[in-house]
């Protein structure tokens, strides 16, 4: 069943109380719920109440006190006759969550009890007008065995406790504030915490912790870091405080996604919460610092102004995401950070605009709103927000934001409540802009620079292409941030804000006598694909001298694009080949020894196009073609700048041991200078690898040299591995890595790898992450997941219908390497065609995987 957007219409009930009583057991839960109804008057009437159900079965109903039996089901809903305007309603449901598989609603993990309830898990507990317009305050009394269970949680305050003689023990929460049932959260188990206070700029005492298993604690600190310095950032960045008296956190290791906000109880993954040095690399602490202030972030963006209904999912997500962007980029580098973004974005959501499953960041229709927590929704979400920032600039940004929590606290509401929010407070007109909301698809943007006297003249034009449902588009507002090099000075007159609001425009600048230089979407401005026909030099120019970080990393990057996507094409003469490869290899060389680069910074621009993006640039592309290209100019790089890679390896190396920026920076070049070498000077840079890997004081240097030693044939490979697995073997987040590694690795014998591994004891395909780290880390391998023989596609299809029965959401989001197959070259095309067709014929699909099969087959 297709839902529409279009078709919504408020609940014909209001509930503005919940109670609810839970007898706690892994393998039965028994779950007592008072509902207290009203009519609500903005709606049609009704004569009974729908509460949605999903899997359960109601052992009691009683309304006004008095059992009925006049209720009846629809297809998992319980449907109640009402006559009055306002009731109680008490229903009793039992569920086992050890048979909970889906890990949505309440389960079970390593003998504790937790729950994920968005989007529609809360059903799944008890029937429920399950849908986030619906708002109420929740009383819980929860208890269960002291022994299995000693700590008890819930969302809000705590409010009385005890035990009883049976060995029992109980708690009640309550949560002050009116919430939708996808914010609801219970945690039972034995659990430990790592606490500590905040007070907020009122001069409230939050207390906070962070609870995790036993022997875990020690790794919990970077996360409750991470924590008050987002309380405190978002005081002094959005003037948002905390509004509970206690904060708690807790870390699960099975768990579908990264985290989730739950009103003052949040659940996280473990891999999101857990870091120290020995077994969390530079990446994974700013995952953690980057997660940690999204969810709390959520609320406000999220929990006190919530959403309508999941069409609206951006309203949350793309501006919570736009948050934690702006955070992360006051804690660390701003450019890093951005650069890093924009690398997501184009890798990820890039692909999602211009495949089968392209759709707006607002969509129109969905059949499982889980297949829409996308990177189109979340980060091409932030994107659009971030151009209305850029737009009226922070301050007035800030004044929008302000309003929009002000008119709309306690309520559930659009992304058009937002949109008008920050026209009135910040003073812009964001009538044509709101086709962003609309539209799929990425704006191309087409840029020719001319110049004829001392006059430059800019000719811009875009075109949005068409997507699934929406062959013909409107032309988008489009802010570019740009500027004009002199070419002999090597500077600007200042940055300019162009709006590209019509199909095309023509935009003068005189004064220069010889052609200027163009740097443009500085910053990633508009999340668009910039079409210039830059001549080489000026690539080359911009990459040594661009101002602006971004637009030089860009200059870097269209310089190796260019080359990458002509080579893989078979369009580049061998002469135009060799002239790319020496502009390729002296702006290579001047970013590995210019000194006034940072480190950090370094390590972007060393960072080649991804394969997924390199694709993205070609109609229909050969992945293994695309791949031996990108494998030869590594290695070419490596084998003409192995001086440069090795002096950079020892330099970085004498620096790299400790927390703060030069170090990460240095460890971040490291691996880096690995990666060159190893494609260019494979002995000589075992030897290298094998050193770093046994010296390692932490796990960025141990995971870089095992990454680059997992691609190569020889018995170091082996030997690191072997000695990984043992060192680690008792921390199943690392062991996540170690599977990753070697499923995503560049070696021959990739597809062999995964197949064993698929078999180790250490496999679970209960777990979520492990299911990841071992097969989504394979469809990034393009020698095995393209393999011509179309194994490498079987693995996942064959992995599909397995994981499908147990866990839905997690299988439907392994499709979509699948549904690239329009994109991709003609054999391999059909031989994933065929793989989707053969999942879509499986006699019982989920809702999940059936609706991203039935899109991307088209
Ligand atoms: N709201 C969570 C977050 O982004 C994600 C929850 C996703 N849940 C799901 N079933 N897809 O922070
Ligand atoms: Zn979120």
């Amino acid at each position: 069943q297709l839902i529409q957007r279009e078709d919504y219409a408020p609940f014909a009930w209001l509930v503005p109380e919940v109670a609810l009583r839970f007898d706690l057991g892994i393998e039965r839960t028994r779950v007592h719920s008072a509902l207290t109804v009203q009519r609500n008057a903005r709606a049609n009437t009704a004569e009974f109440i729908r509460l949605e159900g999903d899997g359960i079965t109601p052992l009691e109903v009683t309304v006004d006190g008095e059992a009925i039996n006049s209720w009846s089901m629809d297809d998992g809903d319980l449907m109640v006759p009402l006559s009055g305007d306002t009731h109680q309603i008490e229903i009793v449901t039992e569920i086992d969550p050890s048979a909970n598989t889906q890990l949505m609603g309440l389960f079970a993990s390593n003998g504790m009890l937790c729950t994920q309830c968005e989007a529609e898990g809360f059903r799944r507990i008890t029937f429920f007008p399950d849908r986030p317009d619906v708002l109420s305050v929740y009383s819980v009394r929860m208890s269960g065995s002291k022994d299995q269970f000693p700590i008890l949680l819930c969302n809000g305050n705590l409010k009385a406790s005890g035990e009883r003689p049976d060995g029992t023990h109980w708690a009640e929460w309550h949560d002050p504030w009116p919430k939708p049932s996808y914010l609801f959260a219970l945690v039972a188990g034995d659990l430990v915490a790592n606490r500590d206070t905040f007070t907020t700029s009122s001069g409230r005492e939050v207390e906070l912790a962070i609870w995790v298993r036993d022997g875990d604690l020690e790794r919990t600190d970077h996360a409750m870091d991470s924590l008050k310095r987002a309380m405190k950032w978002d005081e002094e960045t959005f003037g948002r405080e905390y509004d509970l008296d206690t904060f708690n956190v807790v870390a699960v290791s099975d768990f579908n996604m990264g985290a989730m906000e739950n009103k003052g109880l949040n659940i996280f993954n473990t891999k999101y919460v857990l870091a120290d040095r020995a077994t969390a690399t530079d990446g994974d602490y700013d995952a953690i610092e980057g997660v940690m202030a999204h969810e709390y972030f959520h609320n406000w963006s999220g929990n006190r102004v919530t959403c309508r209904d999941w069409f609206q999912l951006s309203l949350k997500e793309g501006f919570t995401v736009l948050r934690d962007q702006l955070f992360s980029q006051d804690m660390g580098s701003e450019s890093v950070k951005r650069i890093e973004d924009v690398r997501v974005l184009r890798a990820v959501q890039f692909p999602e605009d211009s495949g089968p499953l392209a759709h707006p960041i607002r969509p129109d229709s969905y059949r499982e709103i889980s297949n829409f927590y996308t990177s189109t929704v979340y980060n091409k979400g932030a994107e659009v927000i971030r151009m209305m920032r850029t737009m009226c600039g922070p301050e007035r940004f800030r004044s929008g934001c302000d309003l929009y929590f002000d008119r709309h606290d306690g309520q559930a509401a659009t992304c058009e409540d937002f949109i008008t929010a920050i026209e009135d407070g910040a003073g812009l007109d964001l009538r044509q802009f709101r086709l962003w909301y609309r539209q799929a698809g990425t704006p191309k943007v087409k840029v020719r620079l001319e110049h004829d006297g001392d006059t430059a003249t800019l000719h811009l034009s875009q075109d949005v292409p068409p997507t699934p449902g929406q062959p013909e588009k409107l032309p988008v507002p489009i802010p570019l941030r740009l500027a004009l090099f002199d070419r002999e000075s090597g500077e600007h007159e200042g940055e300019q804000l162009v709006i590209l609001e019509h199909a095309q425009a023509s935009l003068t600048f005189s004064g220069f006598a010889a052609p200027p230089v163009l740097s443009i979407n500085r910053g990633f401005s508009a999340p668009v694909a910039i079409e210039r026909d830059t001549p080489v030099e000026d690539l080359v120019f911009l990459a040594a001298n661009d101002d602006d970080p971004f637009a030089r990393y860009e200059a870097m990057q269209d310089l190796v694009v260019a080359y990458l996507r002509d080579a893989a094409s078979g369009a580049l003469a061998s002469e135009r080949r060799a002239a790319g490869q020496q502009a390729i290899l002296s702006a290579f060389a001047s970013a590995v020894t210019d000194e006034a680069l940072d480190d950090l910074m370094r390590g972007e621009l060393l960072i080649l196009p991804g394969h997924s993006y390199i694709s993205e640039q070609l109609a229909v592309a050969d992945p293994l073609a695309i791949h031996q290209e990108r494998e030869g100019l590594k290695a070419l790089l490596g084998s003409r700048l192995q001086t440069e890679f090795a002096a950079m390896h020892a330099r970085a190396s004498a620096i790299s041991d400790g927390s703060d920026a030069v170090a990460r920076g240095a460890r971040k070049v490291k691996t880096q200078a690995l990666v060159y070498l190893a494609a260019g000077v494979p002995e000589r840079a075992k030897e290298i690898a094998a050193a770093q890997y046994d010296t390692a004081t932490n796990m960025t240097d141990r995971l870089g040299a095992l990454m680059v030693l997992a691609g190569l044939r020889s018995p170091e490979r082996t030997d690191k591995i072997l000695d990984f697995y043992t060192r680690f073997r008792d921390n199943p987040l690392v062991i996540d890595k170690w599977f990753a590694i070697q499923a995503q690795s560049l070696h021959p014998d990739v597809i062999e790898h995964v197949k064993a591994l698929a078999k180790h004891p250490d496999f679970n395909i209960r777990n979520p992450n492990r299911v990841r780290s071992l097969f989504m880390a394979f469809t990034g391998a393009p020698q095995g997941f393209h393999a011509a023989s179309g194994e490498g596609y079987r693995l996942i299809a064959d992995l599909i219908l397995e994981l499908d029965p147990i866990n839905p959401q997690t299988a439907a989001r392994f499709v979509a390497p699948l549904g690239r197959w329009r994109r991709t070259e003609r054999d391999r095309a059909t031989l994933m065609r065929a793989e989707l067709e053969r999942i879509s014929k499986a006699p019982k699909l989920s809702r999940d995987t059936f609706e991203q099969v039935t899109r991307s087959l088209g």
